[in-house]
């Protein structure tokens, strides 16, 4: 995008990235070197929604900050989720230069110490009994194994996930996916077999039941949304697996009991149930896993994103022993599965989330957070719902309480405003605003972001009307 054509509007069918409040804001803020790198960006990329054409350039990353092109730092709520321990922790770099000199590579069908040592670390701490490990290079593919593996385990191919969910961009992965974007349209065909139910969102309940201020009126319910797995489970009678992310990146938080009662549902009809804690795993809702807030285990766990440090790409399968029963075939056989330098930075990943308490910091800094954005929710009336768990939480914004009518273009001028005050972080499902920061956060970079987000809600709100 350059100067000229930002002022006509660029959003073409299926171009979805340049709404005209973007175009203004990159108007207000770019100068001709950024608008020239996006340029290039938009040239030599293909095109797809939500990555290129990109909203800025970045120059820097370190610690919870990211700095753009023209020297404007933004504390990173977003941060895909890899930034755990920061960007950049000295520790990480460290030990992927030594890795780098002792042992760059490992060919396939060699072991390594660094990734079995990896491999014996996570099944220490994931939940339940899951010994048995698989490393691929990103989420997306460790979902292709877990279904895989679910089907060779079972002898069963059909799944049962979630609308809305998002489990990663390979056919598998978007089969089982519930969000238009990734699976329909010019994507399709998808896997057969891939049946999907509602979520559980107790805000906006899509089987139609009141909430109470966001959280669930169990007695009127009866958890529908858990009894409708079981349904399906059962109509089907040959499920290989449920998949579902158990806190939604979306975000939203498991009625409390949800993720029992569908465990007791896979296991009454011979269905296995895999967690997909890509961005949750390693700390980021308060616990080292957000199944963990709910004392579940599931048969399969995969998990990505923080594991490499925010430096480098990997992500793992892990499955119980009894899972390990086709190893005449080949699930994965990834270039990358035994990558010394990467396991390293895994490794290293988790000893600093080890060492420095982050999940705690996440729990305690994320309930700070949570009560202050309750508070916001008196003040400011377009704040319909405040939920999450650590540091993945989040704030629907509404043109009407009682309506709940979902207020988007308020959400991105609120998105925008952010960014002038240096704090970045995504939308999600229109009007929702979600943070998802570093755990490495301190108190008082979270009190800057919740003062940031108060007086942009504010602002906007009065520019909108709404005030
Ligand atoms: C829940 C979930 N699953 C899977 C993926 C895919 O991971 P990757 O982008 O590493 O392929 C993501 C990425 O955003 C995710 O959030």
């Amino acid at each position: 995008m350059n100067k000229n054509q930002a002022q006509t509007p660029l959003q073409s069918e299926g171009e979805i990235n340049t709404s005209e409040r973007r175009q203004a804001w990159a108007l207000k803020t770019h100068d001709d070197a950024t608008f020239a790198a996006l340029e290039a960006d938009a040239r030599h990329f293909i095109h797809q929604s939500v990555s290129s054409p990109c909203l800025s350039v970045i120059a820097k990353a370190e610690g919870a900050y990211i700095e753009d092109l023209q020297g404007r730092r933004y504390l990173d709520f977003h941060g895909n989720n890899v930034h755990h321990i920061g960007y950049g922790h000295p520790r990480l770099k460290a030990a992927i230069a030594k890795q780098m000199d002792e042992l760059p590579f490992a060919p396939r069908r060699f072991a390594c110490e660094p990734a079995t040592a990896l491999a014996k670390k996570l099944s220490d701490i994931s939940p339940g009994e899951l010994s048995k490990v698989l490393f691929t290079t990103g989420g997306s593919d460790a979902v292709e194994v877990a279904l895989k593996v679910a089907r060779a385990a079972t002898g069963r191919h059909k799944t049962i996930s979630f609308w809305d969910a998002f489990h990663g961009a390979g056919f598998g992965a978007a089969s089982v996916g519930g969000e238009q974007l990734f699976r329909s349209h010019v994507i399709g065909p998808l896997l057969t077999g891939s049946e999907h139910v509602a979520p559980f969102a107790c805000y906006r309940c899509p089987y139609g039941y009141p909430d109470k201020d966001g959280k669930p009126q169990l007695e009127l319910c009866k958890m529908m949304c858990a009894q409708f797995v079981r349904y399906v489970l059962e109509k089907e009678g040959d499920v290989a697996a449920v998949i579902a992310e158990p806190a939604r990146a979306v975000p939203y938080i498991p009625p409390p009991g949800f993720w029992e009662e569908v465990r007791k549902a896979c296991n009454d009809h011979g269905a296995l149930l895999i967690f997909d804690e890509i961005p949750t795993g390693l700390g980021k809702t308060g616990r080292m896993f957000a199944c963990d807030h709910d004392d579940v285990a599931p048969d399969i766990l995969v998990m990505g994103k923080a594991l490499g440090g925010g430096i480098l790409p990997i992500a793992a399968v892990l499955i119980g022993e009894q899972l390990d029963v086709a190893g005449a075939y080949a699930f994965g056989h990834y270039t990358h599965e035994k990558n010394p330098v990467t396991a390293r930075a895994a490794l290293t990943t988790i000893e600093i989330i080890e060492e420095e308490d982050l999940v705690e910091n996440a729990a305690i800094l994320g309930q700070h957070a949570l009560e202050r954005l309750d508070e916001m929710k008196t003040r400011h009336k377009v704040l319909g719902d405040v939920r999450g768990r650590g540091f993945l939480f989040g704030a629907e914004l509404v043109t009407d309480r009682n309506e709940k009518s979902p207020a988007d273009d308020l959400a991105e001028d609120v998105y925008y405003r952010c960014l002038d005050k240096g704090l970045s972080f995504k939308i999600t499902m229109g009007n929702t605003l979600t943070f998802t920061p570093p755990l490495i956060l301190t108190r008082a970079q979270m009190d800057f972001a919740l003062d940031v987000i108060d007086e942009s809600l504010g602002e906007a709100a009065q520019a909108h009307g709404l005030g």
